[in-house]
């Protein structure tokens, strides 16, 4: 299962992506928002950040003008690693090196064709398991449980 969510910015992209997940037969939860009219992106932002810290999904999207605003606010999140996604390089390496359990696309910036070639990129990438020590690193930061 696939969490979405988007501010107005990145509503029409979100619609796009249901389209394809629809189509694909790809199971997904549509967090909002439900139009073009202006919203704040940290509300879904942190939304996006609970629901995927739960643990249920097996990744989350989250779009806005840029896709930066909405990161900033789903990496405040516990358990969050919010990734901004602009290429396959970056689709790839979110998953391979960081794993990234929410990818973020600017709804103003990346068109739906590109947003899906990602999407699929980061999906069917695996999580290579030499670079844990750097996300415990974050994990234990977060938990205050180290010096920094
Ligand atoms: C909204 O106009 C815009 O600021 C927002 O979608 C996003 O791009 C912020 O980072």
């Amino acid at each position: 299962m696939i969490a979405i969510a988007s501010d107005h910015a990145g509503y029409q992209l979100k619609s796009g992506l249901i389209e394809y997940f629809k189509a694909k037969k790809l199971a997904y939860r549509d967090l909002g928002t439900n139009s073009l009219d202006s919203v704040d992106y940290p509300d879904f932002g942190f939304k996006l950040g609970k629901e995927v810290s739960s643990g249920n999904y097996e990744f989350g999207i989250a779009i806005c003008g840029t896709g930066i605003g909405i990161s900033i606010s789903a990496n405040k999140v516990k358990g969050i690693r919010a990734a901004l996604i602009y290429d396959e390089n970056t689709a790839k390496l979110a998953k391979e090196h960081n794993n990234a359990n929410i990818i973020a696309f600017g709804g103003r910036t990346t068109k739906l064709e590109d947003a899906i070639r990602y999407f699929e990129v980061f999906k069917n990438t695996e999580y290579q398991l030499r670079h844990q020590k750097r996300i415990d690193k974050i994990t234990l930061f977060e938990e205050k449980k180290c010096q920094h």
